[in-house]
Formats: C-alpha cells, sequence, structure tokens
C-alpha cells in the first residue's frame, strides 16, 4: 500500500462525563504505549476533557483533538471556544465540517471556512467532514455534494495549508445507523475525492493526503475498508466509546 499516514481517529461526540472520559483515555494510553499501533490514533474529545487528559496522554502515540472550534477569534462570543485555547490544552487537533455541526447548528461552507483558517493560523490539524445525505446519494449528487463541500471551505487554502487537513468522508446515512457504506461505495468516493485533490492541488499532494472513512465503522468491517487503496483509515463515533471496540478497529491495520 502506499505510504501517506494512516490514522483511527475517535470522535467522542457529547459522550461521557469528564471522569468517564479521563478513565477511558487512561486505558487506551496504557494499551497503545505498551503495544505500538501501526496507525496514527487520534481521540476527539469534549473541550472540557481536552486540558486534563493532556495533562498526562502520551501524544507520541495518541494525538489529542477538540470536535469543533469557534469562527471567531476571541471577545464577547459567550459559550464558544476559540483554536486558540484549544491549542492551549495540548491538542493538536480539531474537527471541523461535522454533518452533525451543519445539521443541527447550521455551520455554512462560509463560516466552516474561517474556523478551517482559525484553526490553522493557530497550529492546529483539521479533520474536515464531508460527505452526502440519502437522498443525495439517492439522487447520485454524491461526487457534486463532497467537492462542493471542499470548494466551500478547504479549496481556498494554499498548497502549504492544505498539507495540514485531514479528510473525513463520512455519508450521512452511515452515522450512528449500523449502515455503513460497502468498501466498494467508500473506495469509489474516496478516489474521486483524491482526484479532486489532485486537479487542485496535484498529484504529490493528493497521494500524501489521508482521507478517512466514517460511518458505523467497526471492528467487524474496518479490514475490508482499510484494505481499499484510497481509504485511509476511519473516523469513528460509537465504536470509539469503548476501550476495546476502539482497539479493535486500530488492530484492523496490523
Ligand atoms: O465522526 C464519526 C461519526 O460521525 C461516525 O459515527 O457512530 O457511525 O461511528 P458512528
Amino acid at each position: 500500500k502506499n505510504m501517506r499516514k494512516k490514522i483511527v481517529a475517535g470522535n467522542w461526540k457529547m459522550n461521557m462525563n469528564l471522569q468517564d472520559g479521563i478513565a477511558l483515555a487512561k486505558e487506551l494510553n496504557e494499551t497503545l504505549t505498551n503495544e505500538k499501533p501501526n496507525c496514527g490514533v487520534i481521540i476527539c474529545t469534549p473541550f472540557i476533557h481536552l486540558a486534563s487528559i493532556a495533562q498526562f496522554l502520551n501524544q507520541d502515540v495518541i494525538g489529542l483533538g477538540a470536535e469543533n472550534c469557534a469562527d471567531k477569534e476571541k471577545g464577547a462570543y459567550t459559550g464558544e471556544v476559540s483554536a486558540e485555547m484549544v491549542k492551549s490544552t495540548g491538542a493538536q487537533y480539531v474537527i471541523l465540517g461535522h454533518s452533525e455541526r451543519r445539521g443541527y447548528y447550521a455551520e455554512t461552507p462560509e463560516i466552516l471556512k474561517e474556523k478551517v483558517l482559525l484553526a490553522l493560523k493557530n497550529g492546529l490539524k483539521v479533520i474536515f467532514c464531508i460527505g452526502e445525505s440519502l437522498e443525495e446519494r439517492e439522487a447520485g449528487k454524491q461526487n457534486e455534494v463532497v467537492k462542493a463541500e471542499l470548494e466551500g471551505s478547504v479549496f481556498n487554502l494554499t498548497e502549504e495549508e492544505f498539507k495540514n487537513i485531514i479528510i473525513a468522508y463520512e455519508p450521512i446515512w452511515a452515522i450512528g445507523t449500523g449502515k455503513t457504506a460497502t468498501a466498494d461505495q467508500a473506495e469509489e468516493i474516496h478516489a474521486y475525492i483524491r482526484s479532486i485533490i489532485a486537479e487542485k492541488y496535484g498529484q504529490a499532494v493528493a497521494d500524501d493526503t489521508t482521507i478517512l472513512y466514517g460511518g458505523s465503522c467497526k471492528a467487524s468491517n474496518a479490514p475490508e475498508l482499510f484494505a481499499k487503496p484510497d481509504i485511509d483509515g476511519g473516523l469513528i463515533g460509537g465504536a470509539s466509546l469503548k476501550a476495546a471496540d476502539f482497539m479493535g478497529i486500530i488492530n484492523a491495520w496490523k
């Protein structure tokens, strides 16, 4: 397989209180420090967990990230958390563009563009999510949708900036539904995504871009998905909430 970085990232979403989150991170930390994984591992947690987890996490084997950040630098935005604040906890990553943020919190391509720029400006790497709805897939519009999402929020970046972007393809119909895209369906659109990155930034950048699959990915289907040439790992929701489940997916790279 190609040389680009393989990653399994967890997206905890709005799950686990601080104590439970610390306990899970400690368990993963110990396991992954003892048995080095064959891929990069990242956990993305609620904001309030970040500083505590960063205190003990061995970031040589597990990266730490937030699930969101603000579209403004700082100031009178009650309840928001800036990219600079995320970075100051010791986190290195941030998920942006998740379909739950786009859908439930009305995050537009314009807002996401601002968030991406602020994240990069503050030294965070971005896991940028794209993916179509069931309706769009049934209308055969999936390629159009992911292209527009990339053009709307990340294709404005310079080549140097774009190197800090990890793409996560998450078909909305597969998130938390138990319905996974087949490995062939996922591969087809991953290859398309890589081709439009190549058109924009050239083949070398496209070949180096990590493209993750997300949506009901678990230990049982990860090996088949990860065997595909353009699938470089997964962004994992439900199955990242228990160490054994998450390790099962990480070990799909063995
Ligand atoms: O970001 C990960 C995600 O949306 C997939 O969630 O629970 O289907 O693995 P899940």
